[in-house]
């Protein structure tokens, strides 16, 4: 069969889709420097009711700021249609992602509708406000584990950085909700900024030691092009071990899976974990499986993207499951980010796609 291109609308953003190879692929799918394609996440709502300074700072998300229309996002339907292609390539995990994927109605319902994909590892990113009231039903129609964010335990310090009016503990009521509903492992995920939360590290490690649930630390990271991130702001993760370190006494341990993300580490004296994420100062690219799809069907290869491939408009032409699964395959084959092992200060400034619209 003769190499195709598939025509696409440009949105502005979006980047042409690379010529296709013959029909049907599918089985596994290796980029341009050997990565294979395991994970996807889908961002089921640009929206958040939390305006966090590393992520939607108030003064860019105002009450002007323009969120996606409705009619532009996809739908239940056309996602799982879309993952279910996505696991013809071996797709071992799929992590929906936000903006706050609760605040999309009926979340429930496309968990349900996902879970019919065998074999899956199937979670979701929160930031825990509205999971006290939804954890049952997650666990219910599939959802198998889940991430919570949580920045500090201090109420001030938790305000500061997600300028937000929410108490800090209803997200502790949603971490046990989360529990009690049996979603386990649940992580915990504490983006670290210099001076503003770095006093939070040793009593977030000592709240949930012993509790079951693991907290990984993450550098502040330059995503997007609204947080005004610089490396100063950044605490590296070798100071976040060394800190808890030298009160609880830390050893490192394998990872759990090729690729994770997380580094592990457990307490030397007695049960408990943390993770650290250092895409900052221990760039992981060299073992990126991920893919990300937004809320309006495009496709990223990268969290530093500045351009994605448009596959709503596949989706909502004419084109088969085999056509949009040949349009995946030649995108992830000649993908070649890297972006964190080739940060400076430079590309630091450079126009990205926002984390509430890409997905964390
Ligand atoms: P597990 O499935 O539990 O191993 O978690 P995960 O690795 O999927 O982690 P999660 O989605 O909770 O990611 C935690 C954070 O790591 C994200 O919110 C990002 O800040 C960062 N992160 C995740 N994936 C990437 C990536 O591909 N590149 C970079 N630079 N950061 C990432
Ligand atoms: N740096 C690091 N992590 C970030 N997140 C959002 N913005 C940033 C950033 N600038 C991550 C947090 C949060 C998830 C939804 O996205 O881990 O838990
Ligand atoms: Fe919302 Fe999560 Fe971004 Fe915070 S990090 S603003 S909770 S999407
Ligand atoms: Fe993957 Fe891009 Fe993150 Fe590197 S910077 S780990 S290529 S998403």
């Amino acid at each position: 069969m003769t190499d195709r291109v598939i025509a696409i609308a440009d949105s502005g953003r979006s980047k042409p889709l690379p010529r296709t190879g013959p029909l049907p692929v599918a089985g596994p799918l290796a980029d341009s420097l050997g990565r294979h394609l395991r994970d996807l996440r889908i961002s089921v709502t640009d929206r958040c009711n939390f305006r966090c300074i590393y992520c939607m700072p108030k003064e860019v998300f105002g009450p002007d700021y323009a969120f996606l229309d409705r009619s532009e996002l996809l739908s239940f339907e056309e996602i799982t249609r879309l993952a279910r292609i996505f696991c013809s390539y071996g797709i071992e995990k799929i992590r929906l992602t936000g903006g706050e994927p609760l605040l999309r109605r009926n979340l429930e319902r496309l968990i349900e509708m996902l879970s019919g994909i065998a074999n899956l590892d199937l979670t979701l990113t929160t930031n825990g406000s509205l999971l006290a009231r939804k954890a049952r039903a997650l666990r219910d129609a599939g959802l198998k584990r889940i991430t919570v964010s949580l920045d500090s335990l201090d109420e001030r310090v938790f305000r500061a950085m997600n300028d937000a009016d929410f108490p800090v503990a209803k997200v502790i009521e949603g971490i046990e909700a989360a529990e009690a509903a049996g979603l386990a492992p649940i992580k915990i995920n504490m983006v670290v900024k210099r001076g503003v939360n770095e006093d939070s590290i040793l009593p977030m490690a000592r709240h949930f030691r012993g509790s079951g649930h693991i907290v990984r630390y993450i550098e502040f990271m330059d995503v997007g092009a609204s947080n005004g991130w610089r490396m100063d702001d950044v605490v590296p993760s070798a100071e976040v071990i060394r800190r808890i370190g030298e009160e609880m006494p830390l050893e490192p341990v394998e990872h759990n899976y090729e690729g994770e993300v997380a580094e592990r580490w457990r307490y030397r004296d007695g049960p408990g974990e943390i993770g650290v994420i250092s895409s900052v100062t221990q760039a992981f690219c060299r073992s990126c499986t991920r893919a990300r799809l937004s809320t309006e069907g495009m496709l990223y290869t990268c969290l530093f993207a500045s351009a994605g491939y448009d596959l709503r408009s596949l989706v909502r032409g004419q084109a088969g499951d085999a056509e949009i699964a040949a349009a995946i395959g030649a995108i992830w084959r000649q993908r070649s980010d890297r972006y964190s092992e080739i940060r400076t200060a430079e590309t630091a400034k450079q126009r990205k796609v926002e984390m509430s619209y890409i997905g964390g």
